[in-house]
């Protein structure tokens, strides 16, 4: 057997039995009905069930004046948590709906479809949730053979090769048309590596060159695409724990590897139940060289928890840098997020800005920018290049879960440019539009989801213009600008 085989057959087998989850029924299962009782708190809309794919409808614009701007804005997060008497026991672990907002001048439309899992076609055949997940352990009935039976392919979507990928984190991308939103079928990058793990969070450099990880316990996979989504390379390499990795970030040169000290160390299932919070441990960064995967050197930080990064930079001098939302622990990954679809809130510490410095010389340090922030992004042309600015949404209180702002964080002036929606917005991640920021919200009053632009350079002005759909959709993780 050859390591690469022996790799993947660890991988694999470490995803599948991740997926297969407990097949006793946990608290997380208990029975709950799809329609939501009256007494349910107002933000529970956000983890609402969308029951059918949404048709194109044409958007009305409530406010402002539209800018010069064509393009679709593809969004991706789980939509279906409830079948009959069953639900979801994670908010990761709903069934994944591709939104595509498109955008041309004046005008706005809105239409969205599930992508067509195996899971989804089990669940709808069955009538019951039954596929284990992040935090939702196996019912009666659970098919798992692989990662890709419980993939609900949820996460992220990114346009490649002309074709859109909605993405997990555990297994395959799924191939969608992008003007249907068709579901065309999980891609095979090539057949030995047939159902690996793909983040949901690939490093795309300014050319479109894509680099992903396929995380399995204390290896990773490495992988490096084309602009158009071909193989081009992949490699497995091992890190310094076995740790939960939901992100990476990277330079131009390199590869930036957060290890945090949320381990898998237990047979204990659901997935989320099998990582232990070790903070003895510290955290590590693994930077890789790109063009020699071979080439490592290492960092120590403290104990800290995270799902998202910002892109890194590195300076002449060979320092980098990279800013992240970080946690204490993951109490909102294992307490805060389950709790949600059953529309209870257990308040859990909120995410917060900080940058991490790699000096030249070994050391590393972490500064905070205090304010919470979620969901980091930065301008796709530079990628990996120099930068002082990062997109984020924030204004968590402590009252509910979810954003209320958008804003720009500025490094170097060490100053938030903000906009507060308020506390009947639901605000989802914004990402780059050129000059733009572009993003939606979900509107608790008019019980509508919205379409926003903003000018990146006066985000407390509000949005220049504001859509309107006629639908309440669930909130959404993950999306990127395609522009026309
Ligand atoms: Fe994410």
């Amino acid at each position: 057997m050859t390591e690469a085989t022996c790799n993947r057959r660890d991988l694999l087998l470490r995803g599948t039995v991740a997926a297969a989850g407990a097949m006793v029924p946990g608290w997380a299962n208990a029975a709950m009905a799809a329609t939501q009782p009256a007494a349910m708190p107002d933000w529970t809309l956000g983890v609402g069930d969308v029951m059918a794919d949404i048709g194109k409808q044409r958007l009305i614009r409530v406010q402002g004046r539209a800018p010069a701007l064509t393009g679709t804005l593809c969004r991706n997060g789980p939509a279906r948590f409830r079948r009959g008497a069953t639900a979801s026991g994670h908010w990761f672990d709903g069934d994944g709906l591709i939104r595509a907002w498109r955008v041309n001048g004046d005008t706005a439309s809105l239409a969205a479809r599930f992508v067509d899992t195996p899971k989804r076609r089990l669940e709808e055949k069955l009538g019951r949730i039954v596929q284990p997940g992040f935090g939702t352990p196996a019912g009666p009935g659970a098919i798992v053979a692989g990662p890709d039976d419980t993939n609900p392919a949820n996460t992220h979507v990114i346009a490649a090769g002309g074709r859109l990928l909605a993405l997990w984190e555990a297994g395959s991308a799924t191939a969608l048309d992008p003007q249907t939103l068709a579901t065309q079928g999980v891609v095979t990058f090539r057949d030995d590596l047939a159902q690996m793990p793909f983040l949901a969070h690939p490093r795309i450099e300014p050319s479109g060159q894509i680099w992903n990880i396929g995380s399995g316990g204390a290896n990773a996979y490495i992988w490096r695409l084309s602009a158009d989504g071909r193989f081009e390379a992949g490699q497995t390499i091992r890190l310094p724990m076995a740790s939960y990795m939901h992100d990476f970030t990277a330079t131009a040169r390199h590869l930036i590897i957060l290890c945090q000290p949320w381990v898998s160390d237990q047979a204990r299932l659901p997935f989320s139940q099998s990582m232990s919070w070790r903070p003895e441990r510290g955290s590590r960064v693994l930077v890789i060289d790109k063009d020699d995967l071979t080439r490592r050197r290492e960092y120590e930080l403290p104990p800290l928890f995270f799902f998202h990064l910002g892109d890194a930079w590195e300076e002449t001098d060979g320092t980098i840098r990279f800013d992240g939302c970080f946690h204490n622990d993951p109490d909102f990954a294992v307490l805060g997020a389950p709790g949600l679809i059953a529309g209870r809130y257990e308040h859990t510490e909120k995410p917060q800005l900080n940058l991490v410095t790699l000096h030249a010389d070994g050391r590393a340090d972490i500064k905070p920018a205090g304010i919470t922030a979620e969901f980091l992004r930065s301008a796709p042309e530079t990628a990996g290049l120099p930068r002082h600015q990062t997109i984020h949404v924030g204004g968590y209180r402590p009252d509910r879960p979810f954003a209320r702002s958008v804003g720009i964080w500025d490094w170097r002036a060490g100053r938030n440019d903000s906009f507060d929606f308020g506390a009947r917005q639901l605000v989802e991640e914004f990402v780059p539009a050129g000059r733009h920021l572009i993003g939606t919200t979900l509107n608790l009053d008019t019980r509508a989801t919205e379409l926003h632009v903003f000018d990146t350079r006066r985000i407390a002005d509000g949005p220049g213009v504001t859509w309107r759909s006629n639908v309440a959709l669930p909130l959404s993780f993950h999306g990127s600008w395609v522009s026309a």
